[in-house]
């Protein structure tokens, strides 16, 4: 069997060759129990599986790479699922993105190493989609993604909550003694009520997300709830396209082109997606020789009005989004914004993709003429705090704090921030700006989601609950708050965050998009004189690799040499 272009199916290199290799490997593969006429001259489809029972957020891929299968069965290829590394979020120190980097390798060098004409891609949990792509954008192979999608919203008594966003805002309540240990106790069985990722726009449903906005799933798949039999049937379906794909030869790079990448960043900004998609988004196009900057970013966010109201940046869950239409809604709302003629895995354009889209529920998604907020939910931020770049959720911030100047209170380290901030005496105020160092990629090492400072106790106890906060960290996407992040370059590397001290004044202003230290620039100079940097971390093993290769914040964190140049 050959491809619609007449060339002869990958695989067939493999199992098609009258040698010794080809013998034993369609030996090997009789020894699994297939006979000839099941694996010969088909189109063979790997799945490639991020499953663990460390990541509860991936747990039912099983069951969706079944699915898959019956797909790529009807369709008249033959599947093979392969596991690869899993990054279960909450479950993985000191990070999970100082591992994203190694399963991007992992998926990558699977689809290469094996017979495979093409490849269904199952992820969810926050790092798992970004690996995926951009070893699949690397290897080239022909390539459909399913996600796994949300988890069922979490309930406690009456009140639906949201992952991460909902458990931080109790969790105050708990440290300030206003939700009983029972309570909570309660919180912690009702949060989290199935498998599939957190229920909130965070880093996981921008991410699935943004791989329906590139074009790389089937239209609507990216938020069907993890336990709705949709996800099945799109799985099913997912598989029958993945034969189809494998034998038109459509590969990731004829999708994920320039303008699929600039329509993905145009979605995040309406959805107010998780300020990890500039750093996900731009290792992507690196794999691509895609040249991505933050400007790009904010350019399109300048344009781009934010519609749908999903926590955390708004006020419903995922599976509100999903009934409500979901993200094709969205994109119909923006297509005026968007390359309506970028292709997509489907064999359709972006536009035939979701111009019969049905908005359900108004006050869910809005309209783009009446949007939440005009701009959208991510703005990049200059200054010599980060002459590289910084990055702020705006539409997950107090509007009161967007133009905000006080004196900085200062964190050399994540432990001395957690050491100190639930203490009486922490000399803070309302207008103080906490300043948190040595979080980025090479600093922590491996860039956390620390970012999101906590507020100290002792203004909760005044009532005060948001404040500037600032560091080179990343946050989780189910986060909120006045948080500049991924300050580059790192205070590691010497950036300017590395001299702040206490008392300095710092000014955030986000219409300006700025972030200034107030300090003349001999002096940041006359102490960065003195600044000299920690020992690394890691002196062996991918550690070490990760140190010695990874690529700042603005330049996506991937390792160096795994950029397309
Ligand atoms: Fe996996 Fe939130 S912990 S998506």
């Amino acid at each position: 069997m050959s491809t619609k272009n007449g060339k002869k199916l990958r695989s067939q290199e493999w199992w098609g060759q009258p040698n010794y290799e080809s013998f034993t490997r369609r030996a090997w593969m009789r020894s699994e129990g297939f006979s000839s006429d099941f694996f010969e001259n088909k189109p063979v489809i790997g799945i490639c599986n991020s499953w663990s029972e460390f990541n509860n957020c991936n747990a039912h891929l099983r069951t969706v790479a079944e699915a898959v299968k019956r797909g790529v069965l009807a369709a008249g290829g033959f599947p093979l699922e392969f596991p690869t590394i899993s990054l279960g979020e909450v479950y993985m120190k000191p990070t999970t993105m100082l591992y994203r980097n190694l399963m991007a390798m992992d998926v990558e060098e699977c689809i290469r190493a094996y017979p495979m004409d093409g490849v269904v891609l199952l992820c969810g949990c926050d790092k798992t989609t970004p690996a995926q792509l951009m070893g699949a954008a690397s290897a080239d192979v022909p390539a459909i993604v399913v996600p796994g999608g949300p988890m069922l919203s979490g309930q406690w008594r009456d009140r639906k909550l949201g992952s991460g966003t909902d458990g931080r805002k109790l969790f105050d309540l708990f440290r300030t003694g206003r939700v009983s240990e029972e309570e909570w106790c309660e919180i912690e069985c009702g949060i989290s009520r199935s498998a599939g990722h957190c229920t909130v726009m965070g880093t996981a449903s921008t991410m699935t997300s943004l791989a329906e906005a590139l074009g790389m799933t089937l239209t609507g798949s990216a938020n069907i709830p993890a336990p709705d039999s949709r996800r099945l049937t799109i799985a099913e379906m997912s598989g029958r396209r993945a034969v189809e794909l494998a034998l038109e030869g459509v590969t990731p790079s004829q999708i994920m082109t320039r303008k699929a990448i600039e329509n993905a960043i145009t979605v995040d900004m309406a959805i107010g997606g998780s300020t990890n998609a500039v750093v996900h988004l731009i290792a992507i196009a690196g794999r691509l020789g895609i040249d991505l900057n933050l400007d790009d970013f904010d350019a399109i966010s300048r344009r781009t009005p934010y519609v749908a109201n999903v926590k955390p940046s708004g006020e419903f869950l995922m599976e509100d989004f999903y009934y409500a239409g979901g993200l094709p809604v969205v994109m119909k709302e923006i297509l005026p914004l968007l390359h309506g003629d970028a292709m997509t895995v489907t064999g359709r354009s972006m536009r035939e993709n979701v111009e019969s889209a049905v908005c359900h529920r108004r006050e869910v998604i809005r309209t783009a003429a009446e949007p939440l907020h005009a701009e959208g939910g991510t703005v990049v931020l200059y200054g010599n705090l980060a002459p590289d770049g910084a990055v702020i959720k705006q539409t997950a911030a107090s509007p009161a704090l967007l133009q905000h100047r006080g004196p900085a209170y200062v964190f050399e380290n994540y432990e001395q921030m957690r050491a100190q901030i639930d203490s009486a005496d922490l000399p803070v105020t309302k207008d103080t700006v906490l300043v948190m160092k040595n979080c980025g990629p090479k600093g922590a090492p491996g860039f956390p989601e620390w970012g999101h400072i906590p507020m100290p106790k002792v203004l909760l106890e005044q009532g005060v609950p948001d404040m500037v906060r600032i560091s080179d960290a990343r946050m989780s996407g189910t986060s909120f708050g006045t948080v500049v992040l991924h300050a580059a370059p790192e205070s590691a590397l010497g950036g300017a965050l590395a001299v702040v001290q206490n008392g300095d004044e710092v000014q955030l202003d986000v219409a300006g998009r700025q972030i200034e230290l107030l300090v003349p620039a001999e002096e940041i100079h006359r102490r960065l004189e003195s600044f000299t940097p920690a020992a690394p971390k890691y002196d062996r093993g991918y550690g070490r690799m990760f140190l010695e290769h990874v690529t700042q914040a603005n330049l996506g964190c991937d390792f160096d040499f795994l950029r397309k140049v």
